[in-house]
């Protein structure tokens, strides 16, 4: 409490928080370094979640920290729209030289929601620059999730994420989720059943017209819902149906970029290439916002195609901020440096074992894991969806772990530099942690 007698956490109304359970009992972190975080009284906390999917190469990483200290002294800020700065060109070609094939343009935000809904306007002006301006359907996916922004809860799939919001964007469509826990349980890696799934995208074009669509939007692996990795050629069919009618594939590639699945990206993973991808998080190993949109070549050269004046009406004061550059090109650098997304290839065997080693624990009913992800899905308390997991979490952090949990499953995504000890540890402490959950 303050001298008004009011409690000092009041002030910040929390996002995604239960914000009186929270500042009823707080949980604060105070500090990080590689692998851990740090309470303000000094316990240490293994981090299982890479912060929120983002803190790639681990925290508080010196090369990343000293560029974003030395830009912060020379060019605190620059107007992106009609001016420029050397470093945001940089980090633009940088990524484009990362992105898989003709991913040639980058487009800079500061979320992934603003990602998502760059990439959602690209793909409009991109049918209406060639004359097909009645291509203004989108198709999203349930379970997906695709930031806040309107756009993004209008093409997601999670309902409490949506229903408070009224309309949303009209003329959306979603693809059913491909989670079949009776079929695909315990699979290792990408479940066996389920590409046919893909199929129901010629329904909904049969049902709308291909005239009238735009772009499908999907994250590869669906993360915030839970670890949902797609069947065995599920994105591979997605990407030929949509060729087969001129729709854009736009990749969500916000937790899945950066070496997440053991490659720089899942495009790269999963050998199938989208028209637009989004990044954030991982972008700046989480230090300072950013977020890109990787546009091909194609897509670009319609939207520019323009006689003169501003090509494309959208943009942000933030775009391509110089912290968030340097941040950008010193992170993608040490990425390469400390080769950390083959370091997740290598690791995702004994990760994929240890995860597994948790089946036949109490209310485990999967686990499924691609590269270094993992998701632990336990069985529901009767009525009191997300009540067991939300348990885990609290004792997992009490006891010195940070996991993350959604609905009734435990999502893990490691820093990329964790090691084959630490993946004994985080699972091992999981393990007590679930026996204790009642
Ligand atoms: C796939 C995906 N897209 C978009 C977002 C939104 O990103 P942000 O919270 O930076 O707006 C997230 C965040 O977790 C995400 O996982």
């Amino acid at each position: 409490m303050d001298g008004s007698g009011r409690n000092d956490l009041e002030a910040w109304w929390m996002p995604f928080t239960a914000n009186r359970q929270f500042k009823a009992a707080p949980r604060m972190l105070a500090r990080a370094e590689g692998m851990h975080y740090f309470t303000p009284d000094g316990r240490q906390v293994l981090d299982g979640v890479a912060g929120l999917w983002c803190v790639n190469a681990g925290h508080n990483r010196a090369p990343i920290v000293e560029a974003i200290r030395k830009q912060a002294g020379v060019l605190d800020y620059a107007p992106p729209f009609q001016m420029g700065h050397p470093l945001a060109f940089e980090a633009a070609a940088k990524l484009a030289a990362l992105l898989p094939g003709d991913l040639n343009h980058v487009f800079f935000a500061n979320s992934g929601s603003e990602a998502v809904d760059t990439a959602l306007k690209m793909a409009l002006a991109y049918h209406r620059a060639r004359g097909e301006g009645t291509r203004t359907r989108f198709i999203g996916r349930e379970r997906g999730y695709h930031g806040v922004g309107f756009g993004g809860i209008s093409v997601g799939g999670i309902s409490p994420n949506r229903k408070a919001f009224g309309t949303l964007l009209p003329g959306v469509d979603h693809l059913p989720h491909t989670h079949d826990i009776k079929r695909n349980a315990f699979s290792k890696g990408e479940p066996e059943n389920g590409a046919e799934l893909a199929d129901e995208l010629e329904r909904l074009v049969a049902l709308h017209d291909a005239s009238n669509i735009a772009a499908v939007i999907v994250e590869p692996v669906a993360g915030s819902t839970g670890v949902l990795v797609p069947p065995k050629g599920y994105l591979q069919r997605l990407r030929t149906i949509c060729d087969r009618h001129g729709i854009l594939l736009i990749f969500d590639e916000v937790i899945t970029g950066f070496g997440r699945l053991g490659a720089a990206f899942a495009a790269d993973r999963f050998a199938v290439q989208p028209d637009l991808i989004t990044l954030a998080k991982g972008l700046t190993n989480g230090t300072v916002p950013m977020a890109a949109v990787g546009v091909r070549d194609h897509v670009h050269a319609a939207i520019t195609d323009v006689p003169g004046g501003i090509e494309f009406a959208h943009g942000y004061t933030y775009s391509g901020h110089p912290l968030a550059a340097a941040a950008a090109l010193a992170t993608l650098d040490l990425y390469a440096a400390e080769d950390l997304f083959q370091r997740a290839a290598d690791l995702a065997a004994p990760w994929e074992r240890a995860a597994h080693a948790l089946r036949g624990l109490p209310h485990v009913i999967d686990v499924r894991n691609l590269g270094l992800v993992a998701g632990i899905e336990l069985e529901p308390r009767a009525g009191q969806l997300g009540a067991r997991a939300y348990d885990a979490f609290v004792r997992a952090f009490e006891s010195g772990l940070l996991i993350r949990v959604t609905g009734d499953t435990i999502a893990l995504s490691p820093p990329l530099i964790i090691t084959p000890a630490r993946i004994e540890e985080l699972f091992g402490r999981l393990a007590d942690v679930l026996k204790e959950t009642a």
